[in-house]
């Protein structure tokens, strides 16, 4: 990866990152999916998570009798190199329900981020949930995600490292333009650390 497709945020003692690639690759102790509500494997994340796990994954899932939308729950990762997945389910965008869906967003993130913490999980991976099948405007989705997880970790710090994964160049550059408005309300922002 070049190193300009990598950018770092140091929140108290823990690191919000951005990069681009692909969520199955990455050595995170948890990687989250961007589920369906029945957490049957589907197309985009999902599916590829699914691929890379193994059907170990699909027959957890099953047992599991679902995740409402903004919830998450938790399974093994399988054949993955992250130990474990987190399961949760954004909300499928309308302009009807601006807020109901912007405090959906929200609660995805922290409900997972909860999750990891009560599991002992001290990195993890996030893709950006909802802007793909579910149609949530990239750019308000990054605004969304990078202040809740940085308002997460200002009071949490027992996970170290939260890196969101972009899938392609325009994703990336969405989500470098939320964390340099972030920064501006931060601290300290580097580069390629
Ligand atoms: N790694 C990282 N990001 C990825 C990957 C990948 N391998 N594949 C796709 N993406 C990106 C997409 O480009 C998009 O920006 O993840 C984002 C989320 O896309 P989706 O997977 O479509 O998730 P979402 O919009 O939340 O829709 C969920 O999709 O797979 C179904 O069953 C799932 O019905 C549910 C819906």
């Amino acid at each position: 990866m070049e190193a300009e497709d990598r950018i770092s945020l140091t929140i108290g003692r823990s690191r919000l990152e951005i990069v681009m690639g692909d969520i199955t690759r990455q050595e995170t102790d948890a990687i989250v999916n961007a589920a369906n509500s029945r957490l049957t494997p589907g197309g985009g994340v999902s599916g590829a998570i699914h691929r890379a796990a193994g059907a170990g994954l699909r027959e957890e899932c099953k047992k599991l009798g679902g995740c409402k939308t903004g919830e998450a729950k938790i399974t093994k990762g399988y054949n993955l190199p992250a130990r474990y997945v987190i399961h949760t389910v954004g909300p499928v965008f309308s302009h009807a329900s601006r807020e109901r869906n912007a405090e959906l967003l929200r609660k995805c993130y922290e409900s997972s981020l909860g999750l990891a913490i009560e599991h002992g999980i001290k990195s993890i991976s996030f893709p950006a949930i909802s802007t793909g099948i579910y149609g949530y405007p990239m750019e308000e989705a990054a605004d969304i995600a990078v202040r809740t997880i940085a308002d997460f970790l200002r009071k949490h710090d027992e996970i170290k490292v939260v890196r969101m994964v972009l899938y392609g160049r325009d994703a990336f550059e969405v989500h470098k333009r939320a964390m340099k408005k972030l920064s501006e309300e931060i601290d300290k922002i580097s580069y390629n650390p």
